[in-house]
């Protein structure tokens, strides 16, 4: 029962304050809830929208296959493991995962965990904990340094909640080298690990793989790669970004997701066999929560396989994300410089971008806003991971409503 004093206890942690204010600016958005299934078109309080906001770009979820894959390892392996890791173990399709991500990333083991966010706190807690068994043999790796990149995610950032800047925590500008550099020749001798993204999610910039990794080299460094969002859409026979994807066969460590380019969900680290031996217990997240569902492991190792065989399907998307771009640049907007598929549409301030997402659902489209904290304030993009099950009529649509938003309020 909520009684009067716990309402006024709660009072001050502001959320009815925060919560009025913001709604009286339009800032606190109506967050969409889904009436069916997410996909090119959603069904939002019975109003469809096309949707412009969804991650998992190929749709694969749709794929009578893939579904019929999910089924039957929930048949076979139920829903559930029903336990955490350490505790319960994994089932069969885990374990088949695990040797496939080895051997698309090209590292000796990987890892599954129920989100790529929970891959990237269970690294860094294994990289920066002290831990035995016994007291007598142990790892103690408190002295590690993180030097990331200042745009890394936010599971990142969370991940390293508890170190001290300057200490054992050094940031550096994004995709800056000569930064890096300068940063790493005062942390001679020190356990260093470096941490960037391949992709970048909110500006959709591609790291300089191969800089960053020869300076890695250079100063002894670890180095962690998030490629959450890069995972299976380049680097698989592809001729973008090949160099980068080369090049990032090199890192120590690599973090994927599966909820972009493969379209459901979970995550993975792969990298030395005996490191990621030790981080079945040193992660943290693999002891204390849950991993992937068994159907979905099941229906993301069916999709690997599927793309491993057919590099055109993502190739062919990613022709359509440059015809995009193309587009876009043409009716003036100003938009990311490296043609990865993450496309950035800048807006600018807040308050017109709240606009401009609410002109775009009356509309009909619903448009994916990134405002401060994804990027820094003022500065919000319309963030596009386009879904390929979108029609070019859709597309069509979308460009010429963008062209009229445009010219109304001056981004
Ligand atoms: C760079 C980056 N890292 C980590 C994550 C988290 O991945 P997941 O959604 O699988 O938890 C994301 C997801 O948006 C991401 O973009």
């Amino acid at each position: 029962m909520t009684t009067q004093s716990s309402v006024s206890a709660l009072d001050r942690w502001g959320f009815s304050t925060w919560l009025e204010s913001a709604r009286g600016s339009g800032e606190f958005i109506t967050l969409p809830e889904l009436d069916g299934i997410n996909d090119a078109v959603v069904s939002i309080d019975g109003k469809s929208l096309v949707n412009f906001s969804g991650i998992g770009i190929l749709g694969w979820q749709h794929d009578p296959r893939v579904r019929e894959v999910f089924a039957e390892t929930a048949r076979d392996y139920g829903l559930v493991v029903g336990g955490s890791r350490i505790i319960q173990g994994v089932s069969r399709p885990h374990l088949e995962l695990e040797a496939l991500v080895a051997e698309i990333t090209g590292k000796e083991r990987a890892l599954t965990f129920a989100t790529g966010m929970l891959a990237n706190l269970g690294f860094v807690n294994a990289m920066s904990t002290r831990f035995s068994f016994n007291n007598s043999h142990g790892v103690d790796n408190t002295d590690t340094v993180l030097v990331l990149d200042r745009e890394c995610h936010w599971s990142m950032w969370k991940a390293v909640e508890r170190f001290k800047f300057g200490r054992n925590l050094i940031m550096f500008d994004h995709n800056d080298t000569a930064g890096l550099r300068r940063e790493l020749e005062q942390l001679a001798g020190r356990k260093i690990v470096v941490g960037f993204e391949a992709v970048y999610s909110a500006d959709g910039s591609m790291a300089p793989v191969a800089e960053i990794l020869d300076l890695c080299e250079e100063f002894g460094a670890i180095s962690f790669v998030d490629d959450a969002n890069g995972f299976m859409v380049y680097g698989n026979g592809g001729h973008r970004f090949a160099a980068e994807y080369a090049a990032l066969r090199r890192a120590t460590f690599l973090m994927v997701s599966f909820g972009k380019g493969v379209g459901l969900s979970g995550g993975a680290l792969a990298g030395p066999a005996d490191a990621l031996d030790a981080f079945r217990f040193l992660s943290g997240t693999t002891v204390f929560t849950t991993n992937i569902q068994p159907p979905t492991v099941g229906a993301i190792v069916h999709v690997l396989r599927r793309m491993r065989q057919d590099p055109s399907i993502m190739e062919n998307y990613l022709d359509r994300v440059d015809r995009l771009r193309e587009r876009l640049l043409r009716i003036g907007c100003t938009i990311n410089p490296t043609p990865t598929y993450v496309t950035s549409i800048l807006v600018g301030a807040n308050d017109t971008a709240v606009r401009v997402r609410q002109e775009f659902i009356d509309r009909g489209y619903l448009v994916p806003m990134f405002g401060y904290p994804a990027v820094p304030k003022d500065r919000a993009v319309i963030r596009l991971l386009v879904n390929n099950r979108i029609s070019d009529e859709q597309l069509d649509g979308f460009v010429d409503t963008l062209a009229e938003l445009r010219e109304k309020y001056g981004f």
